[in-house]
């Protein structure tokens, strides 16, 4: 190459140069910006290297652009994060009316409310869209950010700016108002930009639901500017001063401010109005003019909404009544057997695709053997005891963004020979025996650490996109690792650096650059938050949820470990402690249990954690923190609050919430019935106050 160069005219290397730019730049692009190569890393390489031999003979003919100085550099990509200042959440499902009935009698028994009580609802359409947090300060937008994990969105400001129904200036005397609603497009607008995106040559969207998520998050505003975004204001978040008393008067309020609210907003005292309401938006879902998924229905009061608060991901005060799933009939082509990171025998249904719902659906999910076999997880009945087959002709559904699952079996069409599907008793990857625990329907491969299906499984969820999240070590790379065994557990992945650095960049498919990129990005997630490390570690029950609620409680890794350490000791609180956390049940608790009290696991956890430098949590209190730092205990029977309310009025206020009294302890709250509790409290002399007292002291009367 260096011959040739040096025998270059300059002519000819001056246009050399000009073509290398064009290209490393266009691959550049390609690369960081749309996650799409159009090259090969080796190639780039081999790119580079020319342009910068060629400026070693020419370096009069460097170019301004020379693109020989950005090896390893990663331009700025996709959209910086902003963290919502009240959680963006989700909402819980109904399906049918009972689910409904039940929502209403939870609703109430939480409040302390006889089940005769009459709560006021507002019911209205569920747009399917994407959501959208609106911050305006003295009136002007200040930023948008889309919902992301709920805790942290994109920045999206510049393009919501695009959007005709987001005012830029709102009139009012809010210094801080959050207006949160849904990003959409209608059906009409939906078909015109998809003819265009054939026009140009384009891909066009499967649903609008997509065209609309797609079009927000364009990097270049000026493509958002021209796809129809429409917005819908239904709620809100941080508010300096309250919108009004009600949910249906808050709406009010947003709709004079200026904001699109949806004119099929209802009010209703009885179930019976909700339903009512369901019905007539289900009769116009063909007619509305945009993607609806179901009717949305919230407490009005917005007293009874604080009182009522959130579980872990939604509002305890509202409830998504979906519309029933889309069916469709196809053939089953084949069961295959995947193995989760706990060890679960998952069949799948390998389907002839087709389209449910405009979405095309070629793989279902069957649970567990019970399941095929036309059992629920009772023992209970189900399709009539229909089993499923491979051969078989089957009814598949989806309901909103879930998995595709059977709903029945056509057995008329069912070829004689056809034979029940046996499940296997042994693993499908490691072959070692399979056990199904008691009241469990689903059976596990027993070599937790070493079939090599289970290890890969929960390496690719420590880092995936909601756990460690690590930027170019993909399932792919997972895999590849995997089998050069380079890693077998996660403490390895910080290892890599080290010990395969050289094995790696030999490796075809891998160059300098993106070597570089990926060691730089584990790196980088060497520091890490408390609650993602729980999340990550992949213990059995242990999801986002209760993964930020043990983060809240404990604060440090070094308590949660010291804790965990403590947690079969019986002469310790520690179990006691962690049970009377809100949201922690046994199965969870138990399976923490049972992962300290294995060496080999602790020891891959500490393993891990030496090569981490670990955020901790932040302690947040309440604006005014009547009890932080406090440590409570709930005794008796309360009578006006249900021990939930309790609790969450507790812990909304700055305090933690124990199972047991001990020294530490700072109130003990008790109602009839409270036994030994109290008297222990008597004993050491902690302050004990009835449930009138309490009510008092929260302030919620
Ligand atoms: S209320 C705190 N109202 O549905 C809960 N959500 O499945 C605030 N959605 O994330 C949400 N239409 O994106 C609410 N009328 C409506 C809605 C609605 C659509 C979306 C929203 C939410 C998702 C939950």
């Amino acid at each position: 190459m260096q011959n040739e160069i040096a025998n270059y005219s300059k002519s000819e290397a001056k246009r050399e140069l000009a073509r290398l730019s064009l290209l490393l730049k266009r691959a550049n692009q390609a690369y960081h910006r749309d996650d799409d190569p159009i090259i090969s890393d080796s190639e780039f390489d081999k790119l580079k290297a020319l342009n910068q031999e060629i400026e070693k003979h020419f370096p009069e003919l460097k170019r301004r652009d020379s693109q020989s100085q950005t090896v390893g550099a990663k331009p700025a990509r996709g959209f910086s994060k902003i963290k919502h200042s009240i959680r963006m959440l989700s909402l819980a499902n109904a399906f049918d009316e009972n689910d409904l009935i039940e929502f209403d009698i939870r609703v109430k028994k939480h409040l302390g409310l006889p089940e005769v009580h009459q709560i006021s609802y507002v019911a209205e359409p569920k747009i399917d869209g994407l959501s959208l947090s609106l911050r305006y300060e003295k009136g002007r937008l200040i930023y948008a950010v889309t919902r992301g994990d709920g805790e942290i969105g994109e920045d999206v400001t510049e393009n919501a700016r695009t959007i005709k129904s987001i005012p830029e200036m709102i009139e009012s005397d809010y210094d801080v108002l959050e207006v949160r609603g849904e990003v959409y497009i209608s059906h009409e607008d939906f078909l015109s930009l998809n003819k265009k995106q054939e026009e140009k040559g384009e891909k066009p969207f499967a649903n609008s639901r997509n065209a609309a998520a797609g079009s927000l998050r364009q990097l270049d505003n000026e493509i958002t500017k021209h796809r129809p975004l429409k917005f819908f204001a239904y709620a809100w978040g941080e508010a300096s001063k309250a919108l009004g008393q009600t949910q249906f008067a808050a709406i009010a309020k947003l709709n004079s401010l200026g904001f699109e609210t949806n004119p099929l907003t209802k009010k209703t005292n009885s179930i019976m109005g909700l339903i009512d309401h369901y019905k007539l938006i289900e009769q116009k879902r063909n007619s509305i003019g945009y993607d609806i998924d179901g009717v949305v229905y919230k407490v009005d009061d917005l007293s009874l909404q604080l009182r009522l608060g959130f579980t872990t991901s939604t509002p305890r005060w509202a409830i998504a009544h979906k519309f029933p799933a889309e069916l469709a009939w196809t053939f089953l082509k084949k069961i295959d057997l995947q193995i989760g990171r706990t060890g679960a025998l998952s069949p799948v249904a390998r389907l002839e695709p087709v389209t449910v719902g405009g979405v095309v659906v070629s793989n279902a999910t069957l649970h567990n053997e019970d399941y095929i076999a036309g059992l629920d997880s009772n023992g209970g009945i189900i399709r009539d005891g229909k089993d499923i087959r491979e051969g078989d002709w089957v009814q598949v559904y989806r309901a909103g963004d879930v998995i595709p699952k059977i709903s029945d079996v056509d057995v008329s069409k069912r070829i004689q020979v056809s034979q029940t599907f046996n499940f296997p008793i042994n693993c499908p990857s490691c072959n070692s025996s399979t056990v199904r625990e008691e009241n469990d329907a689903v059976r596990r491969c027993s070599n937790f650490f070493d079939c090599p299906a289970q290890v890969i499984e929960k390496l690719k969820h420590f880092v995936s996109r909601r756990a460690f999240d690590i930027d170019g070590l993909g399932e792919k790379q997972i895999e590849q690792f995997f089998h050069y065994k380079w890693i077998s557990e996660p403490s390895e992945i910080f290892e890599l650096e080290e010990n395969y650095l050289q094995d790696l960049l030999e490796k075809d498919g891998w160059g300098v650059r993106s070597v570089e990129n990926l060691v730089n990005s584990i790196n980088e997630k060497r520091l890490i938050s408390f609650e993602k490390l729980l999340f990550s570690l992949g213990i059995r029950h242990l999801g986002e949820g209760g993964s930020r609620l043990l983060a809240r409680h404990y604060l440090t890794w070094s308590n949660f470990s010291k804790a965990m350490e403590n947690i079969s000791n019986l002469e310790s609180d520690s179990w006691d402690d962690l049970i009377s956390i809100d949201g922690v049940g046994d199965m969870l608790a138990n399976s923490l249990m049972n992962t300290f009290n294995s060496e080999r696991q602790k020891a891959q956890i500490y393993r891990l954690v030496s090569k981490l430098n670990i955020e901790d949590q932040e302690h947040r209190i309440e604006s005014d923190g009547k009890f932080s730092g406090k440590k409570l205990v709930f005794t008796g029977t309360l009578e006006k609050m249900s021990r939930g309310e309790a609790k969450m009025h507790a812990e909304r206020l700055g305090a933690q919430v124990a199972g047991s009294v001990s020294a530490k302890t700072d109130l003990v709250i008790f109602g009839p019935g409270a036994g030994s509790k109290l008297k222990k409290a008597e004993v050491l002399g902690i302050r004990a106050i009835d449930e009138d007292e309490w009510i008092k002291l929260i302030g919620t009367e």
